[in-house]
């Protein structure tokens, strides 16, 4: 069995898997991140194969949490995932690391400023702000 899994520092996770052609959704999240997966499930339940996945993904156009980690975990399953980020710390000023920028994208901040008033990141020299909008550009549509 093929696991595809994306997640965040809030309660948020979301997991595809994949068993002999068979796709299987999973997650937990809020009121909203639920209905979606429930939604979602029967999307999932027709697919077949990695163009399949391929295809869904612009299901999934959104910038909602739920979405953004649909995005990542059909990305995952298709081999086209990047990490926009790969150091684990972000911003060495104020010792934020990449995982608290991401998260607090993938709950909402969407702009370098929301960013930086949520996590303190970028709010020193300003040397990794465009590494801050890295992870927003790749995540965000
Ligand atoms: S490295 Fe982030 S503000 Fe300096």
């Amino acid at each position: 069995m093929a696991k595809f899994r994306s997640e965040s520092l809030g309660r948020e996770w979301l997991e595809l898997t994949e068993s002999d052609g068979q796709y299987g959704l999973a997650g937990l999240g809020d009121l909203s991140f639920l209905k979606s997966l429930q939604q979602s499930r029967e999307l999932v339940g027709g697919w077949a194969s990695v163009d399949d996945l391929k295809v869904a993904v612009a299901s999934f156009a959104s910038n909602s949490i739920f979405d953004l980690m649909m995005r990542e975990v059909l990305q995952k399953a298709t081999g086209e995932w990047q990490e926009p980020f790969t150091e684990d710390e972000l911003c060495h000023c104020r010792l934020v690391p990449t995982v608290v920028v991401d998260s607090a994208i993938l709950a909402g901040a969407h702009t370098p400023e929301e960013v930086s008033r949520q996590t303190n990141a970028s709010t020193q020299c300003g040397t990794c702000r465009p590494d801050v909008e890295k992870i927003l550009a790749a995540r965000l549509r």
